[in-house]
């Protein structure tokens, strides 16, 4: 479970011009193709890190993989199986404010489980992720009297409770301060090595990919096509100062987006 397979992917969105008033109409509606022919794998249980610059599609693809939208042509298969609607217990989207404001850390965590059936069990688990991200001591508390870090941990959390089969994440670590953002990394990195389930995270920050991903991708700009997948063999932890090769990937990576004095 949790293969991805991405077949020939092109998105437009027709973005409708306004009409004049008198009825005339010399305005043509604007196509704007986002994405390409993109083709990607996935194996199951990898960590893909996606870069790309602003705009070019992204978020699109996420979206479209977890089936909130759909591709004006070709094909997004999870374990073969096409894509045609969101799929809760199959992905987990991981979002900025995914928490539910009215809820507590508990209740949260809670609703990964609603299923289970054995109250003692499910007490048992929920406690089990709330420890697991450190926030013991705040089951009770509402996501509003957290910090922006403990509300991303408590997510985390959830997302655990949840067990997907796959997990998505839209740039997780935004807004978050530098500390925070280097702890929360490690989190999920732990995450995933305890979870073993396919993991898409996009990021604008060159070491998240470096020292999180199992590969790599890069895109271009609009109209969106793969620029690089690159595999990487190395373990973790991971040092980006000491790793040479992984300090040469580093300034590839930020010329082919753009950025060409680091390099
Ligand atoms: N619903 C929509 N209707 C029309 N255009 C859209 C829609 N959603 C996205 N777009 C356009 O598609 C392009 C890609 O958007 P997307 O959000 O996927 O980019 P992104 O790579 O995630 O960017 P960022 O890094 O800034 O988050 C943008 O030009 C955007 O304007
Ligand atoms: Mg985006």
């Amino acid at each position: 479970m949790g293969h991805i397979l991405i077949q020939n992917i092109t998105k437009e969105y027709v973005n409708r011009r306004r009409r004049p008033r008198n009825g005339e109409d010399n305005t043509r509606d604007e196509v704007l193709t986002v994405l390409d022919n993109v083709n990607l794998e996935f194996q199951d249980g990898e960590m893909v890190c996606i870069l790309g610059p602003s705009g070019c599609g992204k978020s699109t693809l996420l979206r479209m993989i977890a089936g909130f939208d759909t591709p004006s042509s070709g094909q997004i298969l999870i374990d073969g199986r096409q894509v045609t609607a969101p799929s809760a217990d199959i992905i987990f989207v991981f979002q900025h404010n995914g928490l539910l404001p009215w809820m507590t850390v508990w209740e949260n965590v809670e609703l990964g489980l609603r299923n289970m059936q054995d109250e003692e069990e499910k007490s048992a688990q929920i406690q089990e992720f709330i420890n697991m991200v450190e926030l013991a001591g705040f089951e009770n508390h509402y996501p509003s009297q957290l910090s922006g870090g403990m509300q991303r941990r408590a997510e985390l959390a959830r997302a655990l409770a949840v067990n997907p089969e796959m997990l998505i994440m839209d740039e997780p670590f935004n807004g978050l301060d530098f500390l925070t953002h280097m702890k929360m990394r490690e989190e999920v990195v732990n995450m995933h090595e305890f979870i073993a389930k396919t993991t898409l995270m996009v990021t604008h920050d060159i070491d998240d990919a470096l020292v999180m991903g199992d590969r790599i991708v890069v895109m271009g700009d609009r109209p969106t096509q793969v620029k690089l997948v690159r595999k990487l063999e190395m373990g973790r932890p991971r040092n980006l100062d000491r790793d040479p090769e992984l300090a040469a990937l580093r300034d590839e990576l930020f010329f082919m987006l753009g950025v060409s004095y680091a390099v």
